[in-house]
């Protein structure tokens, strides 16, 4: 670039710098040791005129000179229009120094930022996502799940009934039977809500909480495929160095069964987060698809456990409570 041309970029970079500043004493300060500083812009392209050819020099100073001019005239009518400069600083009843309120601006409770995330995950590898209804029958909830009546199993979720024919869900297995009978096979789906169940209150059982519950029923699905899936997930919500096992359970409604337990940092122990399993064929049956022909996998995830893991949170109960003090730290 010639010495003319940086001269012109000069000129430029200060008019821009000028229109976007702020009008406050310190900036007005920096951006004027920026341009008219002893080792400023404007006093560097002075410093270059010793490289110009001598018959150049003259006109150049000239142009330099009325660059610096041009510069400090505009600086002088920012000034006065600063804040310092404002009627209404000179008002005596205003006190400057008192601290101003801040607002607070709501914000997204942690449980549906950790919902959404998982929820990214899951799409990002090809499943939709569903809803269901929280009060179902109890047909829906154990019977078509191959929970059979008066069986101990409808007592192991210790279930909130509200007539013997009418629950509070307390899974969201429940939706897998809607969906495979209101869709054709093969269908994959994630379906996220709230599920109760009437437990001992502790640290990680609260009577509410939120599951997110999977579903794949195609021709071919193998343990294998389920367990990928898993491990992706878990390292996609905790980073490739989260500690986790699966350990095998029992679900009347899959077979084989698994849980998967993740290491807790903070207490230095194993916590369950997720149940799953190869669907059932009876449960297959049970909505009218054939089991000779489809299979599936399934996992039912506690959102609130995968939220205190991931985030420190040390109690379950801080999720209901509404204390601002932790609602504010996320
Ligand atoms: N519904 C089970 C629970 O609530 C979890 C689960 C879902 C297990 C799907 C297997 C398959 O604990």
């Amino acid at each position: 670039m010639s010495i003319k041309e940086q001269l012109e970029s000069v000129r430029d970079d200060f008019l821009t710098d000028l229109e976007s500043f702020p009008v406050n004493d310190k900036d007005i300060e920096s951006l004027k040791s920026k341009y008219l500083g002893r080792k400023g812009l404007v006093a560097s392209l002075f410093s270059l005129m010793g490289k110009a050819e001598p018959i150049d020099r003259p006109l150049l100073g000239q142009k330099l000179n009325s660059l610096k001019d041009e510069i400090y005239t505009l600086f002088t009518e920012k000034e006065k229009r600063s804040l310092k400069n404002d009627p209404s600083f000179q008002n005596p009843n205003l006190d400057f120094s008192l601290p101003g309120h801040v607002s607070s601006s709501g914000g997204i409770h942690i449980l549906e930022q950790t919902l959404s995330e998982v929820k990214d995950i899951f799409k990002s590898i090809g499943f939709h996502i569903a809803y269901g209804p929280e009060v179902d029958d109890a047909y829906h909830n154990f019977t078509a799940l191959n929970v059979p009546e008066h069986h101990p199993a409808r007592d192991m979720q210790d279930t909130f009934f509200i007539n013997p024919e009418v629950v509070l869900r307390s899974h969201t297995s429940n939706v897998q039977i809607h969906l495979m009978e209101s869709l054709e096979p093969p269908l994959k789906y994630i379906v996220p809500g709230r599920v109760y169940r009437n437990e001992a209150i502790s640290y990680k059982s609260y009577c509410l909480f939120h599951q997110v519950e999977g579903i794949y029923i195609n021709e071919k699905v193998s343990f294998a495929e389920l367990k990928g899936c898993l491990e992706y997930f878990i390292k996609q919500m905790f980073g490739p160095n989260k500690k986790m096992r699966f350990r095998p359970s029992y679900f009347p409604f899959t077979e084989p069964s698994a849980e998967v337990d993740l290491w807790d940092d903070e207490r230095e122990q194993w916590m369950e987060i997720l149940g799953c399993g190869m669907v059932d064929p009876k449960v297959i049956s049970n909505v009218g698809y054939d089991p000779e022909r489809w299979k599936g996998y399934a996992f039912g995830m506690g959102i609130e456990r995968i939220a205190m893991l991931k985030y420190k949170i040390n109690d379950i109960r801080l999720f209901y409570n509404s204390d601002i003090r932790f609602l504010d730290q996320f």
